[in-house]
């Protein structure tokens, strides 16, 4: 929820953390700060609101001079927004920096004791009491004191650590929220993720649960929560830094919705061989698919969405019952699972809070997991049984595109392949679905030529203050999509309702004007599709329908408006349907001049419960 950074070295720290927190900012962005050692203290710079505010704060770096350092941008959990709630928080005597990803649930009763020591707090934050704490230890040995620090702490916490008294030390911690180091010649960096350093090196380290880092200029080493060293692999990242800048676009939220097609080529093609589905290394035996008697899905927002396109695509193709549930509900929920039950955990982040209390609730129960996951190493995909990766590249903007997409592919090649193992459906099918998976990313960049259309119709219905989706099965999970992007970015009201469902009761707040987006790709339903289209159309509403070529004609008999994708396999429609959504959506928050990529209280990966 919050992004931090750490960097020592020969350079002056000040710019490099600056620069890594831009490519951090949408993990929260209510305020920031930095703490800096300048060869004789820790100098602290920090403001509620955007990091341009703390960038002019400190003359885009220039107004601190030192060589280590830690940065930090926060979407405010215990503490209002405001200068002093911000990080770094500081020790009393102003000798230990702290930068904190996640939540320390004990910190009210560690808070008592450190009062009943005698010790003053300047913030509300449960940071502060990480950085008093540490202080309350240290007797000349930051690592060691971190080390005491950590018995004590429970809950989630990704932390960078400086003291000014040891000022050549950079500490890393990480339980439960992500960490990785980045390893270069003469530095190094700890970040809550790679887009912060890539930059600098593509060496990374992905840091367990429980370890501590000690990152020299010379060099890092990691311990286990017992400060015994351990041996930690290097990685190498294979993605370019263009990846996570704009590369142009005026929001990243454009940009990835453009790069979908490619990202779909890299999801798919490496997994699909002479007209099969391949998937290597998978760690699921045959004897187990064979045996498997019901699927969960499990996951939040849109990767839920997902999840109930997945319902019906699975129940299609395996005929085992699929149940999709919102993580947040389904550790509550007491859920029945044996031997023979999979759950499968989607994630963009992989880091999600709820997505991962979920999986471990599902473990504890005996079940296997397999997650679909875009965040290399990240906890969700490192606690998985089986992981298939989205490959997707870095997604910045909050609301997420291109996620989507790779992850629906996922699961697509994911159900093609068990159909096979358990012999549920034709050769034949399989193999025309197949054929038609390898055609979808150029016939999603067909979609993606229709942009002006789509942001034409924006520019007529930009100012409404509600806006329905409607649709049934796969073009219902469409519609929670695109209600679900549409309020996200442009703050309008927004609804999604199964089309039958309407005349239960939403249909009385149709009336003159209304627009309705009508989702109606799936040929099956085409008929009760339009006449759902009638119905809200003769009680006045304007309707923007999406369906196939094929059928533009019938629809475009009652429509106001039409937009079309190229049909292909019913189980690939959501797939191209959901682009002139996202579309939409993105050119009527543009309109109403909403900040696109970072929305109003929102952050990019939720790891709060
Ligand atoms: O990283 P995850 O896929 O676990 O995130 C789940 C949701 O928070 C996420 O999909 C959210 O709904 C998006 N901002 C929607 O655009």
């Amino acid at each position: 929820m919050c992004g931090i950074v750490g960097y020592v070295g020969g350079e002056e720290a000040a710019p490099i953390l600056l620069d890594g927190l831009a490519r951090l900012e949408y993990r929260g962005y209510d305020s920031a700060g930095v703490a800096i050692f300048d060869g004789e203290r820790l100098r602290v710079a920090k403001t509620k609101g955007r990091l341009r505010a703390l960038s002019d704060m400190i003359q885009g770096g220039s107004a601190i001079r030192g060589s280590i350092g830690v940065g930090h941008t926060r979407w405010a959990t215990h503490g209002a927004p405001s200068d002093v709630n911000s990080h770094p928080q500081v020790s009393r005597s102003g000798r230990i920096a702290v930068v904190h990803n996640g939540i320390i649930e004990n910190y009210a009763e560690l808070k008592a004791f450190l009062v009943s020591q005698g010790v003053d707090f300047a913030s509300e934050t449960d940071t502060e009491v990480v950085a008093q704490l540490i202080e309350y230890f240290y007797d000349g040995d930051i690592l060691k004191a971190v080390g005491r620090v950590l018995h004590r702490i429970e809950g989630a916490y990704a932390l960078g650590i400086i003291c000014g008294d040891e000022p050549e030390r950079l500490i890393a911690v990480r339980k439960d929220s992500p960490l990785i180091l980045g390893l270069g010649e003469g530095f190094n960096f700890l970040a809550s993720d790679v887009t912060a350093i890539i930059k600098h090196t593509r060496n990374v380290v992905y840091m367990e649960d429980g370890e501590i880092a000690e990152l020299t200029r010379e060099g890092v080493t990691c311990y286990n929560h017992l400060l015994q060293p351990v041996r930690k692999e290097v990685s190498h990242v294979d993605w370019e830094i263009d990846a996570a800048e704009k590369g142009g676009y005026e929001h990243f939220m454009l940009k990835e919705i453009m790069e979908q097609p490619e990202a779909l080529r890299r999801a798919i093609f490496p997994r699909i061989r002479d007209g099969e589905v391949i998937l290597e290394d998978f760690g699921l035996s045959d004897e187990y698919i064979r045996a498997l008697r019901k699927i969960f899905i499990v996951a939040c927002g849109s990767s839920y969405h997902v999840g109930m396109v997945g319902k019906y695509n699975l129940e299609k193709l395996l005929r085992i019952p699929v149940e999709v549930t919102l993580a947040s509900e389904f550790r509550y929920m007491d859920p029945i699972l044996d031997d023979n039950t999979l759950v499968i955990v989607i994630s963009q982040s992989g880091e999600t809070l709820d997505t991962m209390a979920a999986l471990r609730e599902a473990k504890g129960l005996g079940a296997k997991i397999l997650s679909i996951v875009n965040v290399v190493g990240s906890s969700i995909a490192r606690e998985s049984d089986v992981v298939l990766y989205t490959w997707a590249g870095p997604e910045i903007a909050v609301a997420t595109t291109k996620a989507y997409s790779t992850q629906l592919a996922v699961v697509d090649l994911l159900g093609l392949y068990f159909a096979r193992k358990r012999g549920s459906i034709t050769a034949e099918r399989r193999q025309a679905a197949v054929g038609e998976l390898l055609l979808l990313p150029s016939k999603l960049e067909q979609v993606l030529e229709k942009q002006e259309a789509i942001q034409y119709f924006a520019s007529q219905y930009f100012n409404h203050d509600s806006i329905f989706f409607i649709g049934r099965n796969v073009d219902y999970a469409l519609g929670l999509e695109g209600s679900l992007k549409l309020k996200e970015i442009s703050y309008i009201h927004s609804e999604a309702y199964a089309s039958g469902e309407l005349k239960h009761g939403t249909i009385s707040l149709i009336e003159d004007g209304t627009l309705v987006v009508a989702v109606a790709t799936y040929a099956r339903l085409f008929d009760k599709a339009m006449s759902n289209v009638v119905e809200v159309k003769s009680r006045g509403a304007d309707v923007l329908a999406l369906t196939t070529e094929d059928r533009a004609e019938t629809m475009g008999r009652n429509a106001n408006a039409i937009i079309t994708i190229p049909d292909t396999d019913e189980l690939l429609l959501p797939s191209l349907g959901v682009a002139p959504l996202q579309l939409l959506a993105y050119y009527i928050a543009l309109m109403r001049g909403c900040d696109i990529d970072k929305p109003r209280n929102l952050a990019k990966s939720v790891t709060v419960e």
